[in-house]
């Protein structure tokens, strides 16, 4: 899979890319990251992608014109299963989406910043527009950052593991049993004996039952 991730500060959302399973994945190839600064795509000789809102109002809106440019000389090199716009009012990231656009081979994600895009830019190029959450982050970097790393952890090849992705949180709609490592005995807080019995059918169960309380507990509406 290869996304193109379009931002005007590309440096917000570097590092994620850069340490642990995400750096794996792209040094396996089984991911290919671009970062775009569509500041690159600006025309104006200050090199300025914002301007003020038609209509008036407070804070500055990313300008159509960078962004067309970037867009389309991405479109002319390959075909796009979605040009994803990170937005508070999208629609909100669950399991379900990261499965379905973990099967995408390309894909363009727009980080909006400041008050947003011109509706222009998501009239005419967004397929999709997501949200990780009710809440207004600084920009979309971060946002994209979260959706990236749901999406490549279920890219085959990722995780070492090929089943570990398969039991997350979530997959059945149903949360992760709680799970233990050494030492066996901490201060007398202990790792429940099924867990140590050796007995992998046993185990199992006790897993299943774990994962259908603590959902019914901590999540009853995913049930
Ligand atoms: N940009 C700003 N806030 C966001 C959010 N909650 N989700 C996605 N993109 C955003």
């Amino acid at each position: 899979m290869r996304i193109d991730i379009l931002s005007n500060v590309p440096e917000l959302i570097r590092s994620p890319f850069e340490a642990s399973i995400i750096k794996r994945a792209q040094d396996a190839k089984c991911i290919e990251i671009r970062l775009h600064n569509i500041r690159d795509y600006s025309s104006n000789k200050y090199k300025q992608v914002d301007d003020y809102p038609y209509g008036g109002g407070a804070g500055m809106v990313l300008m159509i014109e960078p962004i067309a440019k970037c867009i389309e000389a991405l479109k002319s090199e390959r075909d796009y299963d979605a040009i994803v716009y990170m937005t508070p009012d999208g629609q909100q990231l669950n399991q379900k989406i990261a499965n379905r656009c973990s099967l995408y081979k390309n894909m363009i994600i727009l980080c909006g910043h400041y008050k947003g895009v011109d509706q222009r830019v998501r009239d005419l190029f967004v397929t999709d527009e997501i949200s990780v959450g009710d809440y207004v982050l600084s920009g979309g970097e971060l946002a994209a950052a979260v959706f990236c790393d749901a999406i490549i952890r279920l890219i085959p090849g990722v995780l070492g593991n090929e089943t570990s992705a398969l039991t997350d949180s979530f997959q059945d709609n149903l949360l992760a049993p709680p799970i233990y490592t050494r030492p066996a005995d901490y201060k007398g807080s202990k790792v429940p004996d099924v867990l140590m019995s050796g007995n992998t059918p046993k185990v199992e169960e006790w897993r299943e039952k774990q994962a259908e309380e603590r959902t019914k507990k901590l999540r009853p509406d995913l049930l």
